[in-house]
């Protein structure tokens, strides 16, 4: 059997110390069950080299992961993937975090999903449901899940969730190809009966930057979606519906960066399929060694490791961030981007305008302008890689 590690020793003085003086404890544990997924987006935030990870970990591997994250004091625990419902022990584990006191939350495209499973998840305590749609219509969502059964299940089940008692958060991811749906995608939300609705642009991290020039939308684009968001809201109090509609701006028409994650090592950790333990669902792509649940116990991991603490702190920022008044406003942006932009992870993250790189920013729109691939041209995201994944 595996060796769980929160039977390790306690932990070190040096723990306690760094605990009591600076770092917080981690409020937010996101668990990706697994990178497996019968969709294939050109947007998915899954690392390009998800098929060659190593083995999942067990569900006893996972149930150890859940408990020290608790004990660490996290509250909030998101089940994503690839797509979770793909682990037939999705059930147990939300089971395990409800009886743990985690508030759940499952990030889902819908597929896998049945009546039978809502009642089991229901059952299991789980809190809150979070489904996935493409766009407003079944030809634009197949050409971007690859998948032509796919939006019909997913509106199947979005009203079976709601049949079941749910709260359900929609969430759209939006760019150049769907954003336009805009109005259509709002009012088969509200048809749907969604507590609320994420109107996310597309982050370009993992596939999405790899497919940045043909995602990107336009500024007029923009504009408009922004434009009839703020209609359908003054719409929905008028008619005392009570849906609340989230707008959120891609970073590169943003004038300063997202505070990303709160902050590094701050309040969030993602553990990957093979237990990776990481400050946010993309660090994987930095060129950084990030420990794993299997070699390390988590509060060692969160309070002692290199990696969770290289971007604590100021010390490490460069000018301007350094001499910068919003420096513990937005930590200097985003590391990821930062690094997939500069190739270095220390920079000041080029979505800022004080940025001496944000012309790189500006190049990306540029060429995003310039650039007419159809959705059929995008890379979807196994295309270069394999599906197979080895769960045991
Ligand atoms: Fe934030 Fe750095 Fe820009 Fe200041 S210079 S606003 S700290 S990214
Ligand atoms: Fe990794 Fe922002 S996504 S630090």
């Amino acid at each position: 059997m595996t060796k769980l590690l929160s039977s390790s020793p306690e932990p070190s003085t040096a723990y306690d110390k760094a605990r009591d003086d600076t770092i917080g404890a981690p409020l937010w544990l996101l668990a990706e069950l697994t990178y497996r997924c019968p969709l294939q987006c050109p947007y998915c935030s899954n690392p390009l080299d998800f098929a060659s990870q190593q083995k999942e970990l067990s569900t006893d591997e996972w149930r150890d992961v859940l408990h020290q994250a608790r004990a660490m004091g996290a509250v909030q625990m998101g089940f994503s993937g690839g797509e979770p419902l793909v682990r037939d022990d999705l059930e147990e584990l939300v089971a395990e975090a409800r009886e743990l006191g985690f508030y759940t939350n499952l990030i889902t495209s819908g597929l896998g999903l049945d009546e039978a499973r809502i009642l089991a998840l229901r059952d299991a305590g789980l809190d809150h449901i979070q489904i996935s749609l493409q766009a407003a219509d079944e030809e634009m969502a197949a050409a971007l899940a690859g998948s032509k059964k796919a939006h019909a299940k997913k509106l199947a089940m979005a009203r079976a969730v709601k049949a079941a008692g749910y709260p359900m958060v929609l969430n759209v991811v939006l760019h150049r190809h769907n954003i336009d749906q805009i109005d259509k995608v709002i009012a088969l939300c509200v048809e749907l009966g969604a507590d609320a609705v994420e109107l996310a642009n597309c982050q370009l991290y993992g596939w999405a930057h790899l497919n940045r020039a043909g995602l990107l939308p336009s500024r007029s684009q923009l504009d408009a979606a922004e434009a009839t968001t703020q209609r359908w809201r003054q719409q929905l109090a008028a008619e005392g519906k009570d849906m609340r509609l989230l707008f959120v701006v891609p970073d590169y028409y943003a004038e300063r960066p997202k505070a990303c994650m709160g902050g590094w090592g701050a309040i969030f950790m993602t553990v990957t399929p093979d237990g990776t333990v990481l400050p946010c669902h993309s660090a994987r792509e930095l060129p950084m060694t990030f420990p794993t649940v299997r070699e390390q116990p988590l509060n060692s991991i969160w309070y002692e490791s290199f990696s969770f603490n290289r971007f604590r702190g100021d010390e490490w920022m460069p000018s301007p961030c350094r001499e910068c008044d919003e420096r513990h406003k937005d930590f200097g942006g985003c590391r990821c981007q930062a690094y997939l932009l500069t190739g270095d992870e220390t920079a000041t993250d080029p979505v800022c305008g004080l940025s001496p790189q944000h012309g790189l920013i500006e190049a990306a729109r540029a060429e995003a302008a310039a650039d007419n691939r159809s959705v059929a041209e995008l890379t979807p995201r196994n295309k270069r890689e394999s599906q197979v994944f080895c769960r045991e």
